[in-house]
């Protein structure tokens, strides 16, 4: 495991050696690849709409613990805009507090009707917005820390038009408690380069599809391998719910259906439902066959291995850019490499 680099607001206040953290990722937030990041030193969420039912999802928390040995690791609350789609989010924080989670990300919706749950069972929440906007108010309302994610972020970056350089350094001068950087982040120099501008850590998530430890076929892990930064695309704007996939035939079969006028979920049949990217591309490995969260971070993926390497090249990279940019150069040296490991 690298040695700690760097020392901010957000390595203090979660206890973890590098100021990366694994946002939540439905299906792929798992105990398995979230201890595996945990164990490297950074921070990962388990994602409780990746299990069938609220027991599955805590005893995988349960799973968690025993291969974290001690170390802490968190719970991602992504709250839906749509009614009927959040009657667990209760639920899944008490579970969490009981398994003696502390940590929280929340994204999708206001996390206002969580704070005081959380705060009062002894835990941290962190909020992840596309807007700066949303941040003051997830601010005003006693969050912990906040994450701001531009539109390169995998997944549902919103309906912002905001680079993470752009939106990250808004919100470093108007927020005040631990600010988060993400999206489109796939190398240590980029870590840096987020540090250097104020930010408390990064969050990451399509670098660490090809993980080893990521719970999904190895066809879908060999694929993003083979793909550069052209990778990702969105769909759904016109539905106001902007989703960065992975450039395949799905997604241009549902770019088709919404250039011809489609404007609710229903219209496009099951090509957009989470149950068939799950069957098809996450357990099959047909990766043309369903919609997969990513973003052209994934374009920095270059090897299948375990997230612990991934973490080290990052971090090993990090350090690169940071010496060298405290010497007065600029960083001339290659990405660190697997074999430099
Ligand atoms: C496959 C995948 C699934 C994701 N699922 C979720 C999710 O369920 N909830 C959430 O808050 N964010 C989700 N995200 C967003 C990540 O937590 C993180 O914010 C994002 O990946 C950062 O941008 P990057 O992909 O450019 O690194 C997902 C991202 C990916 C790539």
């Amino acid at each position: 495991m690298t040695a700690p680099i760097f020392r901010t607001r957000i390595t203090e206040l979660f206890g973890i050696r590098h100021p990366i953290l694994m946002g939540g990722m439905q299906h792929y937030g798992q105990s398995a690849l979230v201890a595996a990041v945990v164990n490297a030193g950074a921070m990962g969420y388990v994602t409780p709409r990746s299990f069938d039912s609220l027991d599955e999802y805590r005893r995988d928390l349960r799973k968690c613990r025993e291969l974290t040995g001690g170390r802490a690791f968190g719970v991602n609350l992504t709250i839906s805009a749509r009614p009927g789609f959040n009657r667990d989010a209760p639920a899944w924080i008490d579970i969490a507090l009981e398994e003696g989670v502390r940590h929280f990300e929340s994204a999708g919706t206001s996390p206002e009707p969580f704070v005081e749950r959380i705060h009062a069972g002894g835990g941290l929440l962190m909020h992840k917005c596309p807007s700066v906007r949303h941040a003051l108010t997830a601010e005003r309302i006693g969050v912990d820390a906040v994450a701001l994610v531009g539109l390169e972020e995998g997944g549902h970056p919103g309906a912002n038009q905001l680079p993470t350089f752009v939106n990250g350094a808004v919100a470093l001068q108007k927020i005040r408690i631990p600010v988060v950087v993400g999206g489109g982040i796939g190398t240590g120099r980029q870590i840096t380069a987020a540090l250097a501008m104020g930010a408390d850590a990064v969050v990451m998530g399509s670098r660490f599809m090809v993980a080893t430890e990521a719970p999904v076929h190895q066809a879908l892990k060999d694929h993003i391998v083979g793909l550069d930064e052209h990778c990702s695309t969105t769909v759904l704007s016109s539905l106001n719910n902007t989703w960065r996939v992975m450039v395949n035939d799905t997604a241009r079969e549902v770019q088709r259906i919404e250039a011809g006028g489609a404007r609710r979920h229903e219209d496009f049949g099951d090509l957009i439902l989470s149950a068939r990217t799950r069957e098809r591309v996450y357990r099959d490995g047909k990766v043309e066959e369903g919609m997969v969260s990513l973003g052209p971070a994934g374009g920095f993926a270059d090897a299948v291995e375990s997230a612990g390497v991934i973490v080290d090249r990052l971090m090993r990279d990090a350090a690169q850019a940071a010496s060298a940019f405290t010497r007065g150069f600029t960083v001339t040296t290659q990405p660190v490499a697997t074999a430099d490991i």
